[in-house]
């Protein structure tokens, strides 16, 4: 499917962001991942458990159910499950057929998220959740938080495009935190390592974002030095290095760096889920970036300003049954590389045979 080739919807054997750990209590909570509905709770010992979200018995959403103990109770029959899916109960029989469980999922908190694995529990390697350690997520130099969450009307990918696409922050964003962004954003440099998309961008010389003043208490003309990390097919890290320039010399003294932390993970064949978060190195002081960011009508408008695009071209994408006509420009090269990644992790799957739509939902070819 648009912009993957037709039938192709999401790697399986990936690790992906589940939801924040903050979000997982002892009511089960269900949420859609690689268009499966999961359900996630704690146990008593404080351990997450991801469970297939439906009853095997009779399709009933067990987000609703209760715990008994560890166990979920399906609130239809009373069919209870263990925390690695096995039956425990049927009420009304003895036996328990063998076919009556649910699939459970690996899982692994790191730094605030959970991440979850939806293809072949036998390749979950923990190894390959992109590294917290490099990307700076838990390094305590930065003051780092997370928290944020919208469940976003379009396709996953569209939102990988908009975070791997800076140049559209001086216009998209113009009425928010890009309206004097120096115009269009100099053509990034971009390199791909493995599965890791980098792209390094600039803007030489703008004014002080407001929501940067008043954490950084300078609001003249700053430099700001941008490196995105994209760790398909899930996580971004965008390191964003702020430098104060002196008007006459125009020479540039480092203010600080932020951490511009996002995860997006298919939810439906056409919404995503978008898990955003924020950090910084200077400033230990309240309130955080992160809190600013939760708190600012500005910085929630700029968001908002995403989501709503990714919105509009799932319309346009609707309205185009599948597949809208683009020309790509160079400044689409990161979005491009991580289409190509994602794409390639989908072929490397049983030749994408395994991911490929029913013929009901496939998009018709451009
Ligand atoms: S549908 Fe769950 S117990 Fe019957
Ligand atoms: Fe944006």
């Amino acid at each position: 499917m648009y912009p993957l080739e037709d039938g192709c919807f999401a790697p399986r054997n990936q690790w992906y962001v589940a939801a924040w750990l903050s979000e997982i209590s002892r009511t089960p909570k269900e949420r859609m991942i690689l268009d499966e509905p999961v359900i996630l709770y704690r146990t008593q010992a404080d351990e997450i458990v991801a469970l297939a979200g439906l009853c095997p018995h009779r399709g009933f959403p067990l987000a609703s159910g209760k715990l008994i103990g560890d166990d979920i109770e399906c609130p239809y029959h009373g069919l209870r499950f263990g925390p690695d899916g096995a039956c425990t109960l049927i009420p009304s029989q003895d036996t328990i057929p063998a076919a009556c469980r649910l699939r459970s999922y690996p899982v692994a908190a790191r730094w605030q998220w959970l991440w979850i694995w939806m293809g072949d529990p036998a390749l979950a390697d923990e190894t390959l959740i992109p590294d917290h350690v490099e990307a700076k997520l838990v390094d305590t130099d930065f003051r780092n938080a997370g928290g944020n969450y919208y469940l976003v009307p379009g396709r996953y990918v569209l939102l990988h495009d908009n975070l791997l696409d800076l140049n559209h922050v001086p216009f998209l964003h113009r009425d928010s935190f890009g309206g004097d962004g120096g115009g269009a954003i100099q053509v990034p440099e971009v390199t791909v390592h493995e599965n890791i998309v980098t792209c390094s961008f600039s803007q030489p010389n703008i004014a002080c974002p407001p929501f940067l003043s008043e954490l950084l208490g300078y609001d003249g003309p700053v430099a700001r030095q941008y490196i995105s990390y994209f760790y398909a097919p899930c996580m971004h890290v965008i390191w964003d290095s702020i430098s104060k320039l002196d008007p006459e010399t125009g020479k540039a003294e480092p203010l600080g760096a932020l951490l511009h932390i996002h995860a997006v993970t298919p939810a439906t064949k056409n919404t995503a889920h978008y898990f955003q978060g924020e950090g910084q190195d200077f400033s230990h002081t309240e309130p955080c970036l992160a809190e600013v960011f939760r708190s600012s009508e500005l910085v929630s408008k700029a968001l908002d300003e995403d989501v709503s695009a990714t919105r509009l071209i799932e319309q346009s994408i609707a309205a185009c049954h599948g597949r809208i006509p683009e020309i790509l420009l160079k400044a689409d090269k990161a979005a491009v590389l991580g289409r190509r990644i994602l794409q390639a992790m989908i072929r490397a799957e049983d030749g994408g045979q395994s991911h490929r739509l029913e013929p009901a939902d496939a998009m018709p070819a451009a």
